[in-house]
């Protein structure tokens, strides 16, 4: 680990035009009322070595994960596709629906509701004309609903993005769409549709491709989480009109930024390390409180980043250790007045990321109204200069708690600003996931809940088939029955009907035949078994059918908890931080707010 030049008063700030700046300071120990809740160089220092480690682990070339996403951003692929696609889209279509999940629709999310104005109706004036954008990452059966009835199908071009090309959700909704667009357009519904993918071998590039879809591919190699700067998130950026070169150009600013090893100069490493030595102190929590409802969808990006990629079972010394960070969202100043008062005042287990952004669109000046609603001091202000004064005044309360916090700040934001900012977090992901040693770019459990609703959804398809086995040979034998009175009342000169209706009776019901002839039936369901069949099946009774998999499920091991997380401050300084704090609120009670206090923040 080299110290680098910024060593002296721990910030880093960056020069160039609107380059995020980030702001450690208050969360290193000389800053702390109570040096013990902060982070003290020699913590740092106890972690060289492993942060060295981290740091070529994950700026290896031969790391593959961490190398795909970098490589998005070093060689861009199909930028000039991109482009020209998402302007025909522009050009021909009133909306633009992107359906797909997870990091298959979050980044995109986060992007649109960065740069594109709030009221996506509004969305065109900004834009250029650009279609209103929708993202279905959610099966709400209502929401799903709303959407298509609000929207002209003939007008709208839907983007499906998967992956894998096989999440169920996605595939769902693309299914339910084309039902839809078969109606409006009969044999030209394809038109309306286009797909993003890695996977060659997947459900919907088998579909695409049969059905001449225009498809966009990623690696293989890059997780959907980490995916933003591919087509994923270029192609619906591009559709509302951002600028994806410039995207790119900050997110590759932010990659070389990273790319030090001096540590003081290199923001997402000093930013993870940081985040390490909290999270072994106990600060299991991690809030990410942006000042600007357009990253209020960015900081739900970043959760799922942070915890998809760092919520892991490790094997330590043949025990399993579960490890991660909880991150939260919460937004300014609304959040001012509810989950702050936990963070200020609950278990010192958290540790508060805030964003601030210094100029905004549209910002309002404060009118002096002289009706008395408002004190001199707040009229004549902007919107935003009330904004980050609350975000000051929020970070100044949490340093007087002792509480660990550090800030973003974002001169203006737009494409470059954005790209630098996602990037820096996926970059932090992956120092903070090779500090703990987890694999950050597999998620076993999101896989272990995808093989589960396949096993419980095939399962509930062969209780119905049972169930119409079960009503075919009832009502065969209700009508063998009713047969046989026919024969018995028959009279002699019917013999020969009598025999022809024998002959008939004993053949093998054909409906059954056909149903039973169908492969998985045959082994799991005895003929008691279906005489005794209720037809009204519980869940019970569904678990007692013990019918055989459709496919072997994939064994993914979740090992049991076996390990409590670390908490390194003992009951004592827990007390002693109580006490502290409770004696600050009588001191505060007796003394009126000192304006100058604002100052130390700075
Ligand atoms: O980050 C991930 O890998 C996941 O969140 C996936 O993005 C999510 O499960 C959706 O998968 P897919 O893109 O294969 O549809």
């Amino acid at each position: 680990m080299q110290k680098g030049d910024s060593m002296e008063n721990n910030e880093l700030v960056q020069n160039k035009k609107n380059e995020i700046k980030f702001h450690f300071n208050n969360m290193r120990a000389e800053n702390f009322k109570n040096e013990k809740y902060g982070i003290s160089y020699k913590d740092i220092m106890k972690l060289s070595q492993k942060v060295d480690l981290a740091y070529y682990k994950v700026m290896d070339d031969e790391n593959r994960e961490t190398e795909a996403f970098f490589d998005l951003v070093r060689n861009p692929q199909n930028l000039s596709e991109i482009k020209e696609y998402a302007n025909f889209v522009a050009e021909n279509f009133e909306n633009f629906v992107i359906l797909g999940i997870g990091g298959s629709a979050l980044g995109a999310r986060a992007l649109f509701t960065a740069l594109t104005t709030m009221d996506y109706k509004k969305c065109d004036l900004k834009r250029n004309q650009r279609p209103n954008w929708f993202v279905r990452d959610s099966i709400c059966p209502e929401k799903f609903a709303c959407l298509l009835e609000a929207i002209d199908v003939k007008k709208t071009m839907f983007c499906v993005v998967t992956k894998s090309g096989g999440t169920l959700e996605t595939l769902v909704q693309l299914n339910l769409v084309i039902e839809k667009l078969k109606e409006a357009l009969g044999d030209e519904y394809t038109k309306n549709i286009c797909a993003v993918t890695a996977n060659l071998d997947g459900k919907l590039n088998k579909w695409a491709t049969e059905n001449n879809v225009k498809t966009f591919y990623f690696g293989n190699d890059v997780s959907g989480r980490f995916s933003v700067f591919s087509a994923v998130g270029l192609l619906p950026a591009a559709v509302v009109g951002a600028d994806i070169d410039k995207l790119l150009e900050g997110a590759n600013n932010m990659l070389q930024k990273c790319h030090t090893l001096k540590f003081f100069e290199n923001p997402a490493l000093y930013g993870a390390t940081l985040q390490k030595i909290a999270l072994d102190k106990g600060c299991n929590i991690s809030y990410l409180m942006p000042y600007s409802d357009n990253l209020k969808i960015m900081a739900e990006w970043y959760c799922q980043l942070w915890a998809e990629s760092l919520g892991k079972t490790i094997s330590s010394f043949c025990k399993n250790k579960h490890v991660g960070q909880t991150p939260v969202k919460a937004l300014g100043t609304v959040d001012q007045h509810s989950q702050m008062q936990l963070c200020l005042e609950g278990p010192y287990d958290k540790i508060v990321t805030f964003i601030r952004v210094n100029k905004h669109e549209n910002d309002a000046v404060i009118p002096n109204l002289n009706n008395g609603l408002l004190d001199d001091y707040v009229c004549g202000h902007k919107l935003s200069d009330i904004l980050n004064v609350s975000q000051q005044a929020t970070e100044k309360a949490l340093l007087e708690r002792n509480r660990l916090n550090r800030t973003i700040e974002i001169d203006e934001l737009d494409e470059y600003s954005m790209g630098e900012l996602l990037m820096y977090f996926m970059i932090e992901t992956a120092f903070m996931g090779a500090l703990m040693d987890v694999n950050t770019f597999n998620q076993p459990s999101v896989e272990l809940i995808k093989l589960n609703i396949k096993d419980i959804l095939s399962k509930k398809a062969r209780v119905s088939k049972i169930k119409a086995i079960v009503e075919s040979q009832k009502e065969q034998e209700e009508q063998k029955e009713e047969n046989a009175e026919v024969v018995e009342e028959a009279k002699p000169q019917d013999v020969i009907e009598e025999k022809n209706l024998t002959d008939e009776l004993t053949k093998e019901p054909e409906v059954m035949t056909q149903i039973v002839s169908e492969p998985v039936e045959e082994t799991f369901v005895s003929d008691d078994e279906i005489e005794d069949f209720d037809f009204e099946i519980s869940k019970e009774e569904q678990e007692q059918l013990m019918m055989p998999e459709v496919e072997e499920l994939e064994k993914v091991e979740v090992p049991e908890v076996q390990d409590e997380q670390k908490i390194d401050f003992s009951e004592d300084e827990q007390l002693e931080g109580q006490q502290q704090f409770e004696l600050e609120l009588e001191e505060e009670k007796s003394e009126p707010f000192n304006e100058d206090k604002k100052e130390d923040i700075e």
